[in-house]
């Protein structure tokens, strides 16, 4: 059983502070930091991009978890592997050819996750699931953070574990959207090794971090 992993989600940080933001957040015990991308094209929501990545980067060794919510992707995974980014993880409706934008996430050296949306079927990652290191399951339809978990997810998550197992596979699966003190214990339950969360662990308990962290982990 894969240790349970937290990377919180920067979306919810205080974006004139996120030098500091990230190093409350390595302080309080965040396994990797989950970056948020939006382009306001594949999602109606603009964020940040590389040069921003290029300057955290030296503020923590912590893996960065970059989350591409942007169409097209394949042109730009260059410039983030270069800004920084150590897991890379596209949405298959965002490339015109998944196998070519895995191969270019490898060859950067970087790894690669694919993200399922909650009406995105498990069928299209199915083929390339012993290639990739992470499924992102969004239990949210990705844009914004503070929405609500969507529970039908659960049995995607059931799903991806039973294929892994019977296949002796090693990816994560990472769920992402909607994560609370209330849920968590049924999304790892059901298979997940990595949370995400950006509302829960920087709003909850007076945006008592470590506790929050400490908290999604042991539930
Ligand atoms: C949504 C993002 C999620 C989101 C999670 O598009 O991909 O990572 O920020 O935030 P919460 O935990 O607030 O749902
Ligand atoms: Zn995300």
């Amino acid at each position: 059983m894969k240790k349970i992993k937290i990377s919180p989600s920067i979306l919810s940080a205080d974006f004139s502070q996120l030098g500091n933001e990230i190093k409350r957040l390595e302080e309080g015990g965040a396994d990797m930091i989950h970056v948020d991308v939006m382009d306001g094209h594949f999602v109606p929501n603009l964020t940040i991009g590389p040069p921003v990545i290029k300057s955290l980067r030296k503020h923590t060794d912590l893996i960065f978890d970059v989350h591409l919510m942007i169409s097209p992707v394949h042109k730009y995974i260059k410039d983030f592997a270069e800004s920084g980014a150590n897991i890379i993880t596209i949405h298959p409706e965002a490339t015109e050819n998944l196998k070519d934008s895995i191969n270019l996430i490898k060859s950067l050296n970087k790894k690669v996750g694919i993200s399922l949306n909650p009406n995105t079927k498990i069928d299209i990652v199915e083929d390339f699931l012993s290639e990739i290191d992470l499924v992102l399951v969004m239990s949210v339809y990705p844009g914004f953070g503070g929405q609500k978990f969507i529970p039908e997810v659960l049995e995607k998550i059931k799903k991806l574990k039973t294929i892994k197992e019977k296949n002796n596979l090693n990816f994560d699966i990472e769920v992402d959207g909607g994560i609370n003190f209330e849920n968590c214990k049924q999304v790892i339950d059901a298979g997940a090794n990595i949370l995400v969360s950006g509302t829960t662990i920087f709003k909850s308990n007076n945006g008592n971090i470590k506790k929050n962290i400490y908290d999604l982990k042991i539930n």
